[in-house]
């Protein structure tokens, strides 16, 4: 268990980026995605939102609220034994707590088997335990790219208790971004170049803007799928 939980820490590499992307005009915030949930998608540019938009999907609704009280129910307990930990001045994550399973309730089970299906391609192994993380109402994830000595081309997160935004900012390239809101419920799958080029980061509630509009982020946690590299 212990062993395990290093290995998910050693996931997250340092931030990348300390700044916030530049040139925020509400004509930069144009690239809204016209074939999907549009209104859950926004960057840079259109281009980008283009280009990107296939390896980025937000699927609302992913989970009914019975089907997160089935999560709470499995994870609470074992969540509330351990602290919030604030003090990581370093580290990717600022007010969190997590644990990680690989053995789940008949409910869970179902909804990880949907998201399991319909996130990643299929025969590719999967990392074995599901990382679960629980975000303080205060706490936040800066911008960093998954370990790609962990983990695969594919990252797939349901979002309970709180709607938030997640960045997705170039690596390269701070001014290339796409802003996903993530409400409640919902199913989060980021792929390919999304995965590997671009940074990702769950805003705190004090920036937690999503395309003008204010999105409160509440303690959220979420449960997240990955494959394993190839
Ligand atoms: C992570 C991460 C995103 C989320 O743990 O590496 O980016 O949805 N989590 O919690
Ligand atoms: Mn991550």
């Amino acid at each position: 268990m212990k062993l395990l939980l290093n290995v998910l820490k050693r996931i997250h590499k340092p931030a990348v980026y300390s700044s916030q992307p530049r040139c925020r005009s509400s004509s930069a915030r144009s690239g809204l995605l016209p074939l999907r949930d549009e209104a859950l998608i926004v960057g840079s540019n259109p281009e980008l939102v283009q280009r990107l938009g296939p390896q980025v999907e937000v699927r609302t609704g992913f989970i009914t609220e019975e089907e997160e009280g089935a999560f709470m129910q499995e994870l609470e307990l074992g969540l509330k034994k351990k602290r919030y930990e604030f003090d990581h001045w370093d580290g990717a994550i600022h007010g969190y707590r997590e644990t990680e399973r690989v053995m789940w309730g008949e409910r869970c089970e179902e909804v990880l088997s949907r998201v399991r299906s319909g996130a990643f391609p299929e025969g590719s192994p999967l990392l074995g335990p599901v990382h679960i993380l629980d975000l303080d109402k205060t706490g936040y994830i800066k911008p960093h790219i998954d370990s790609v000595k962990f983990c695969g081309s594919t990252i797939a997160g349901l979002s309970l208790l709180s709607d938030s935004i997640m960045r997705l900012m170039k690596e390269d390239d701070a001014e290339e971004w796409l802003d996903l809101l993530l409400p409640r419920f919902s199913l989060y799958i980021l792929r390919d170049q999304a995965r590997y080029n671009f940074t990702h980061q769950i805003l705190k509630d004090e920036e937690s803007v999503f395309n003008g509009q204010r999105v409160p982020r509440l303690r959220r946690i979420s449960v997240i799928c990955r494959n394993l590299p190839s």
